[in-house]
């Protein structure tokens, strides 16, 4: 038996906070699927540094190229309107020990504020676009701009398409599993699986890497 939830919000969910589902479609909290955290970094047009916390993406590519798409960036965020002026960006995964100093990003984020001094961050500069990069990351990629759309077309967040052109990782990371995989590696999003069956809330998690088998 399987339970089937439609386009239209299913009445019995329940919000874990007022606004949830003003901002999230019923669909992200029905499935659940876990994504990679990681900080979108640029600069602000005041020439502050800016840190992102980001979530709805993937990456991939083929032989002549490799994408980050961030599947929906808000429009109302800095981060939005400083990829559309500089036309670059970078990502910085870090461990999840650096959850709550993202989180401070996210707490200090006027347009006055530097938010590598915010989340206490090292700046470096990206070495191909104009972009700082988090120096504590474990992986650094550059991106330009490839191209932004509107999925939804209701102006509320769009998808931002970057090509990337450097990667630098730590060198305690390059080599195979170890340190990549596990609580000093990737960290992911669980966006908070809504009970389907009684339609209360639940909380997001964040989770990390066990690795099952090899293939
Ligand atoms: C765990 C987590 C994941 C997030 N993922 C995203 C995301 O994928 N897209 C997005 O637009 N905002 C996301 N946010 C919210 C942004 O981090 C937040 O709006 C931030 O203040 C935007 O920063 P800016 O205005 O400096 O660009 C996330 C927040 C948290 C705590």
């Amino acid at each position: 038996m399987k339970i089937e939830i439609g386009k239209d919000f299913p009445k019995y969910f329940k919000a874990s906070y007022p606004e949830e589902f003003e901002l999230f479609s019923h669909f992200e909290v029905t499935a659940g699927i876990p994504t990679v955290l990681f900080a979108v970094t640029t600069w602000k047009e005041n020439g502050k540094p800016n840190v992102c916390f980001h979530s709805w993406s993937c990456f991939h590519g083929d032989k002549t190229a490799f994408f980050a798409v961030m599947g929906n960036l808000y429009q109302h965020t800095h981060t939005y309107s400083n990829i559309q002026r500089e036309k670059c960006f970078c990502i910085n995964f870090l461990p999840i020990s650096y959850y709550d100093k993202l989180v401070d990003t996210i707490k200090q984020n006027e347009m006055e504020t530097d938010e590598f001094e915010a989340g206490n961050f090292t700046l470096s500069n990206a070495k191909t676009v104009h972009a700082p990069v988090i120096r504590e990351a474990f992986i650094n990629m550059e991106c330009t701009l490839h191209s932004t759309q509107d999925l939804s077309g209701a102006g509320i967040t769009a998808m931002i398409v970057g090509q990337v052109q450097h990667v630098s990782v730590d060198k305690e990371y390059t080599q195979g599993y170890k340190k990549r995989y596990g609580k000093e590696g990737f960290m992911l999003l669980i966006p908070a699986p809504q009970d389907l069956v009684t339609g209360e809330p639940n909380q997001s998690a964040i989770a990390t890497i066990i690795i099952e088998k090899f293939d």
